[in-house]
């Protein structure tokens, strides 16, 4: 929390009444998954902010601000939609942003172990906010940030799994393909 979200957050209070959800993750870089879950949490919550998490342990290919920018231009047309970052305790951010909700997306019945483990663990820390799962669209449930990193690396067609923006990223990030 504190000066990191400071740095790129620059929104207004929410209205009152209005529900504020919270799509947190590493987005390193983001997929056309991330962005389905996006353009659908943006109709079903009043204020969607999709937040980066900045004290990864994980060596990131994109910096957090990179991430934010690239972040920024894909939701430029949804007005309800802000992109933010934050450190410490997720429940804390939320609280700080007056956020109830935290969205994540379960592709896979692998992911739902370990997003089970956090969001009972966030609702241990803060009964107040819930957790709401969305299922992935089918045609992006076998997309990772990770898998569209190896395989633009290897040389393959990473075409529709991620924005055109995110590609053409990685072809300056990753000489061998530029
Ligand atoms: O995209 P990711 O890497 O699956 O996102 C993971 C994220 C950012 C949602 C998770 O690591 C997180 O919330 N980190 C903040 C630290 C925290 O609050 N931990 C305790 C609750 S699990």
């Amino acid at each position: 929390m504190g000066n990191a979200v400071e740095k790129v957050n620059n929104s207004h209070p929410p209205e009152i009444g209005a529900t504020v959800a919270i799509y947190p993750g590493s987005f390193d870089p983001i997929t056309n998954g991330h962005l389905d879950l996006i353009q659908r949490g943006a109709r079903l919550f009043d204020r969607l902010i999709v937040s980066i998490l900045r004290n990864e342990s994980k060596e990131p290919l994109f910096s957090v601000e990179e991430r934010a920018e690239m972040l920024r231009e894909v939701v430029a047309d949804y007005a309800n939609v802000e992109v933010d970052s934050f450190d410490g305790l997720l429940v804390d951010y939320a609280a700080s942003r007056s956020a109830t909700v935290l969205l994540r997306g379960i592709r896979a019945i692998s992911d739902y172990e370990y997003e089970l483990q956090m969001a009972l663990m966030n609702r241990r820390l803060c009964p107040e906010v819930e957790t709401v799962f969305l299922m992935a669209n089918e045609a992006y449930s076998f997309i990772s940030s990770r898998l569209v990193k190896e395989v633009f690396s290897l040389g393959g067609n990473i075409a529709g799994l991620a924005p055109p923006l995110v590609e053409a990223r990685m072809r300056g990030r990753i000489p061998k393909f530029k």
